[in-house]
């Protein structure tokens, strides 16, 4: 059970100093938002070039941004550990997997709330963990949408015995962790829970109990 905050939600401009509020954490979720994939604008290479710089925590890359098969290996030769493109973004995404992974990253894929699970299905050998959003991207804050539990379901089955963790980002939460964890995830990116939270790293601690019972 691994608990990945997402700085999305941190105070941006002190990027270095947020990130080491957080040192209990198993990595750090790094949301990359182009403003085309989503309607939002976040951060890019050059930020989390120099962010690289200032954290030993493994960086989680979620690139929801078009034209991933150009931009990801980027991230990959950054240095991040993990790096998650979007399915319904990706040209060649079977390519894009094995290249992360020439790289030295993890590779990861990403699907949205409607992107049906079959969609990764042929290339589960290419990937060592998929993304489910369990929000529409684009934004910290929003709620949670449990439509997404039985797809976390049917995941786990079609992964079967092989190696590969699933993630769950967008609402996640003391209220919500538990049900993702029962359905399946191991994976879990906590954006405004953690940085609202008065204490970061107690939230972790928390989240991370609930995940494991
Ligand atoms: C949303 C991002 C998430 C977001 C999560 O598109 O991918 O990582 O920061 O934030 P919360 O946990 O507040 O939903
Ligand atoms: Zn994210």
């Amino acid at each position: 059970m691994k608990i990945t905050p997402s700085i999305l939600n941190a105070d941006l401009a002190n990027l270095a100093s947020e990130v080491g509020r957080i040192s209990n954490a198993d990595m750090v979720h790094v949301d990359v938002m182009d403003g085309h994939f989503v309607p939002n604008l976040s951060i890019g290479l050059p930020v989390v070039e120099s962010l690289l710089k200032h954290t030993d925590l493994p960086l989680d890359m979620h690139l929801m941004i078009e034209s991933p098969d150009v931009w990801a290996p980027q991230y990959a030769e950054a240095g991040a550990q993990s790096v998650t493109f979007h399915i319904e973004a990706a040209r060649a995404p079977v390519r894009l997997a094995r290249e992360l992974r020439r790289l030295g990253a993890r590779s990861s894929a990403a699907l949205n709330p409607a992107t049906p699970v079959e969609s990764v299905a042929t290339m589960l050998d290419e990937v060592d963990m998929v993304l489910l959003m369990t929000v529409e991207p684009g934004f910290g804050g929003q709620k949670f949408l449990d439509l997404v539990l039985p797809k976390i379901r049917q995941l786990r089955k079609l992964i079967g015995s092989r190696d590969i963790s699933v993630q769950v980002d967008g609402g996640v939460s003391t209220e919500t962790i538990e049900r993702c964890a029962e359905a399946g995830a191991d994976v879990f990116v906590a954006g405004s829970a953690v940085y609202r939270a008065e204490d970061p790293n107690a939230m972790v601690d928390e989240l991370r109990a609930l995940a494991v019972r």
